[in-house]
Parts: C-alpha cells; sequence; structure tokens
C-alpha cells in the first residue's frame, strides 16, 4: 500500500480561486489530501478571486461545492480544512491590488509557495509578472499554469515566454490532468513493469492502436469558453496526445522528469502532419444536436448560444507516429461530448494469425486485443481465444483476461488532482508538461486546423447519445477496421 506522507508546509495560492475548476476539483482534491494528514502544520491556502467575500463565506462556498461534488464531509475535518482557507479579492491585472497578497506571505518566505493559476491562458503572463514586481518568488516557489496554454503555437510561445522571463522552467508546472490518473500512469507499469508486452509492441505485431475519450456529458455552464475552442484545442492537442505519447513512446531510462519527457517529445515529434487535402480523410469533425442521454432529452450544442457555431463537440483522427517502431501502424483516436456513455479506453488490436489451423468453428478467430480502460471502470481486460470446453469438434471461443485495478487492489483511487497537487507540492515535475512538449504538440494542431479552414472541411453533426457521425465510422471502415465500442 503507498505510503501517505506530508508534504513540508506549504503556501498555496489559487488564482481563480471562485471558478469552477477550483470549486469542483482543487478544493475537493485538497479536502481530501488534508483528511489523509498530508497538511503539516502551518500550510495555508490562500485563494484569489473576483467577486468580494470575506474569507468566512468563501469557505462556506466551499464547504458547498465540496458536498455538491457527493463527499462525505466531515465537519470536524472541514473545520480543520477552512481553518487554512484565506481568501483575497483583487484584479490580477491591477498591480496596486496585490499589497493584501504581500502582506498575506510576508514572514512566510522559509515555506513552500506554489501558485496555480486556474484562469484563462490570457493571465498567465500577467500574474507571474505580478509575482516577479512585487518580489514574492522565493527560490522554493513552483507556479502551476492550467491547460489549454495559449491557443495555438503562437500564443502557446508567448505565454512560454513571458512566464519563462519570470520564472525558471524546472519551477513551471504546465498540468494535464490525464497524466494523474492512475490508470494512465499503470500503462508505465504495463509497458516497463512486465517483460511480456514489451516485444510485442511493434509495428510487426500491432496492426492499429484505438484511443476513445468519450463523455456524455455537454459543456453546460462553460460553454462560451468551450465555444471558442472546440474538442481539438480542448481534448486532442493535451489528454489524446499524452496518451498516445505514453503508447508510443520508448522505453525511457528511468521516471526521473527529464527522461520520460524526452522519449514523449520525440513522439510528439514524430507525428505525420495531417494538414492540407489530407484533413479530408484523416479526420472528422461534428457537433452535437439534440438527443436523449440515458432516457433524458439533452439540447443540441447551439441550442444554448445566439446564432450558429462551428465549433465542434466531436473529433475523430487517424494519426502516424512516423518512426522505425511505428510506420504505418494507424492510431485512431476519438473523443466529443454528449455521446452514448462516459467511457475512455485505450485499445491495442494485435493482427491476426498468421494460418488458421482450426478449420471453421462457430466463431472467428478474433485477433487477440489488449484493452486498457481509464474510466470509469479502471482496469486492463486481455482477449485471447480458447477452446471451448468439452467433447466433440475443436470450437474456439473468444475470452477475457480481465483486472479490475478497484476489485484486485481494493481500494477506491484518488482523483488525479489530488496527485498532482502533491505533486506540485512537493517539486516534482515528471507529471508536468514541458515547454517544448507543449508547443510541438500545438505546431501539429495548427496544421490540422489550417488544414480544416483551407479544405472548408465540412462540420458533419450527430445526435446526443449516440456514438458520434458515421463519418468517424466511416474513416475506419474504409480501412477495414472498425471502433471498438460503439459504432
Ligand atoms: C478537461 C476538458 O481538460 O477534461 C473538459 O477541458 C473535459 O472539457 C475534461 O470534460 C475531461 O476530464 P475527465 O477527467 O472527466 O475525463
Amino acid at each position: 500500500m503507498a505510503q501517505l506522507i506530508p508534504v513540508d508546509p506549504f503556501d498555496l495560492i489559487i488564482f481563480g480561486g471562485n471558478g469552477d475548476l477550483a470549486l469542483r476539483k482543487l478544493l475537493p482534491a485538497l479536502y481530501h489530501r488534508y483528511c489523509d494528514k498530508q497538511f503539516s502544520e502551518d500550510s495555508r491556502i490562500i485563494a484569489v478571486g473576483h467577486g468580494a467575500m470575506t474569507s468566512e463565506s468563501y469557505q462556506a462556498r466551499v464547504k458547498e461545492a465540496l458536498c455538491a461534488t457527493r463527499i462525505a464531509l466531515d465537519d470536524a475535518q472541514f473545520q480543520g480544512f477552512s481553518a487554512r482557507l484565506d481568501y483575497l479579492c483583487f484584479d490580477a491585472l491591477d498591480y496596486d491590488g496585490w499589497t493584501a497578497l504581500v502582506e498575506a506571505l510576508s514572514g512566510h518566505e522559509a515555506k513552500i509557495r506554489a501558485v496555480y493559476l486556474a484562469t484563462p491562458p490570457t493571465l498567465f503572463g500577467p500574474v507571474a509578472n505580478g509575482f516577479k514586481i512585487n518580489g514574492l518568488i522565493t527560490d522554493n516557489m513552483r507556479i502551476v499554469l492550467e491547460k489549454p496554454v495559449g491557443n495555438d503555437h503562437a500564443s502557446a510561445k508567448a505565454i512560454n515566454d513571458e512566464v519563462g522571463s519570470c520564472f525558471p522552467e524546472k519551477q513551471i508546472f504546465r498540468i494535464d490532468h490525464y497524466l494523474g490518473k492512475e490508470t494512465v500512469q499503470n500503462l508505465l507499469a504495463l509497458r516497463f513493469g512486465n517483460s511480456l508486452f514489451e516485444p510485442l509492441w511493434r509495428r510487426e505485431v500491432v496492426d492499429h492502436v484505438q484511443i476513445t475519450v468519450a463523455e456524455d456529458l455537454g459543456v453546460d455552464n462553460r460553454i462560451d469558453f468551450y465555444n471558442g475552442i472546440g474538442a481539438l484545442r480542448d481534448m486532442v492537442q493535451n489528454h489524446l496526445l499524452q496518451l498516445v505519447c505514453l503508447v508510443a513512446m520508448e522505453p525511457p531510462s528511468n521516471l526521473d522528469d527529464d527522461a520520460v519527457r524526452d522519449e514523449k517529445l520525440k513522439v510528439l515529434r514524430a507525428l505525420k502532419p495531417i494538414n492540407g487535402d489530407q484533413v479530408k480523410s484523416h479526420t472528422v469533425r461534428a457537433q452535437y444536436k439534440s438527443g436523449a442521454i440515458d432516457g433524458t432529452v439533452v439540447p443540441g450544442f447551439t441550442e444554448k448560444l445566439t446564432g450558429n457555431s462551428e465549433t465542434e463537440t466531436f473529433v475523430a483522427l487517424k494519426l502516424e507516429v512516423d518512426n522505425w517502431r511505428w510506420s504505418g501502424i494507424p492510431f485512431y483516436l476519438r473523443t466529443g461530448k454528449r455521446l452514448a456513455v462516459k467511457h475512455s479506453e485505450i485499445v491495442i488490436q494485435f493482427k491476426p494469425v498468421p494460418h488458421a489451423i482450426f478449420g471453421s468453428t462457430n466463431y472467428d478467430t478474433i485477433p487477440n486485443r489488449l484493452s486498457i480502460m481509464l474510466q470509469p471502470n479502471e482496469g486492463i481486460k486481455l482477449t485471447i481465444m480458447a477452446k471451448e470446453p468439452g467433447p466433440g469438434g475443436f470450437e474456439l471461443r473468444p475470452v477475457s483476461l480481465d483486472l479490475s485495478f478497484e476489485e484486485t487492489f481494493g481500494i477506491h483511487y484518488p482523483d488525479s488532482y489530488e496527485r498532482l497537487l502533491i505533486e506540485v507540492l512537493r517539486g516534482n515535475p515528471a507529471l508536468f508538461m514541458r515547454r517544448d512538449e507543449i508547443e510541438t504538440a500545438w505546431q501539429w494542431i495548427d496544421g490540422i486546423i489550417s488544414g480544416w479552414d483551407q479544405s472548408r472541411q465540412p462540420l458533419e453533426s450527430y445526435v446526443a447519445g449516440s456514438w458520434g457521425p458515421t463519418a468517424s465510422s466511416m474513416m475506419l471502415d474504409r480501412d477495414g477496421r472498425g471502433w471498438r465500442s460503439g459504432s
């Protein structure tokens, strides 16, 4: 069982302390870590936001937010937690307003200091500068940038330059919460902690790879933000490409921050560009219209907007990692809002056996498949062919070797933000994205977006509650393949 070791005393300052991310994810994550006794005495959380309110009203707001996440709140624990929670109201762009923060931090220079920017990326540079101008940067400081870092390669570079002029790269933590998910980390254990899979992990044996990140939720109160970015920038540029990296990368020599990130970067650099006319055959973009999820009618994406929108809420891609190990092997990716169910899975589809020796059986010989389930049920499933028991002919049947992490290890996993916040406080950047990773990923994504613009790639539609547009199934159909879940 992993040991819970308290973190040295810290001050964690959250900009955007009143926002959705802070209330729904960060504070619940911190509350859990507090309950697990990972806060040492003298640790504080200082939330910074726009709305004027006292620390007491903010604490009440946090309590409400925790209850809304269905956390079983323990009153005594919450009292202890909220005693460490302060709220400051000021506009980060008005440097005079920073006095209150300067005062709050004065005398606490020896502690770990971490600032989490749960704000739009346009504020990353100004807030970093605010720390610099006000002399608040200590040697023991970390700055966390929430995704998206920018909107394209140029804006990401500008943000990285500005933040980089205040903090050295080793103090900048660019978060992708998928890297904190237990199963995503288990992918490393599976690949490099077993001798079984690695020899098979290559173009000679693998037919193709599928990555699905399906959500049944819509965009709700994030619609204005989401309408400005769409699924490619919101999900593929970061989460899905990070998964591609972990599946496709070469074994790092150890788990040091740069060893893993160097290998991920090589994968990003090896992505074959999809641009120009290629976007027509290699990408699908679509938007949901109204439909039903779990028997409840849900509105279409544009119904909450004034006017039309060309923003994609679903994207499917066929990409290739153009290197010695993977050349010619397609990686099919898809992600979307308002799909049939919440379901995320990586599938490694192996090639069929070269020759059928069993003659006709009631089942087709199905090629082996390794599924790594990320959510909602984390686990690993290996599908193999086995002989059906009993006398008579030699009947084969696909069966699966199934490992559910929750059942096997008997614990419920902490949310990825819990792990990542602790990694920030400990100053371990291995699970965060380096500047070159982010910028290389944007360069590749920019190629697709300009291909879409040039070729006027049509926006398909799909019914909420389905598995996406038919064009997505057709993309695989043309290659004689099909999506594993849904169709
Ligand atoms: C976020 C995206 O990064 O990830 C959201 O901005 C998305 O649009 C979310 O809903 C998905 O995260 P998870 O952990 O629920 O798969």
